[in-house]
């Protein structure tokens, strides 16, 4: 059984994960806008991977004996001076994903609510990778530029599919 300040948290994080989500689905129009499909591409999936983890949580909430409850999700940005500027933005994003999980593990232990810390374990190696992910394609748009290269990258990230993890 969730205590009540645990609940709360979590929920207010399942719908950061939206807005997370929604965030990406607007990047992913702004690239299609300026002609680089594969970006497009790239964000969509991400938007799947954010809805993915707003719905873990939106499970755990109601199979603990809590409510998930759904609130109003703030409006995204719509424009971005650059993909480098966009996926800068993502990386920040990301940073601030993972000390708002590193918050909810303080509250779990505070809470000694020891299978919350084993559910958010997971979200902790995910935002690893996240950061890892999107950290490693700003690299790659500094080294690039706005020249022809920004093409091949984009067919680079064409390639991305979004697959739920099994047994998750
Ligand atoms: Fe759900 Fe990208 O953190």
């Amino acid at each position: 059984m969730l205590v009540k300040r645990m609940e709360d948290a979590i929920n207010d994080q399942m719908n950061f994960e939206i807005y997370s989500a929604h965030i990406y689905l607007s990047m992913a129009s702004y690239f299609e806008e300026n002609g680089l499909p594969g970006f497009a591409n790239w964000m969509k999936a991400q938007y799947q991977e954010e809805i993915f983890h707003a719905m873990k949580m939106f499970d755990y909430v109601n199979e603990t004996g809590g409510r998930a409850t759904i609130s109003a999700i703030d409006a995204p940005a719509t424009e971005w001076e650059s993909p480098l500027a966009a996926f800068q933005t993502a990386l920040e994003h990301e940073q601030l994903v993972t000390s708002r999980i590193n918050k909810l593990m303080d509250i779990a232990r505070e809470e000694s609510d020891h299978a919350t810390s084993i559910f958010l374990q997971w979200f902790i190696s995910e935002q690893v990778e996240e950061e890892a992910t999107v950290g490693d394609i700003v690299g790659k748009l500094k080294l690039v530029g706005d020249g022809g290269a920004l093409f091949m990258l984009d067919r680079d990230l064409s390639t991305r599919a979004f697959t739920p993890p099994q047994g998750e």
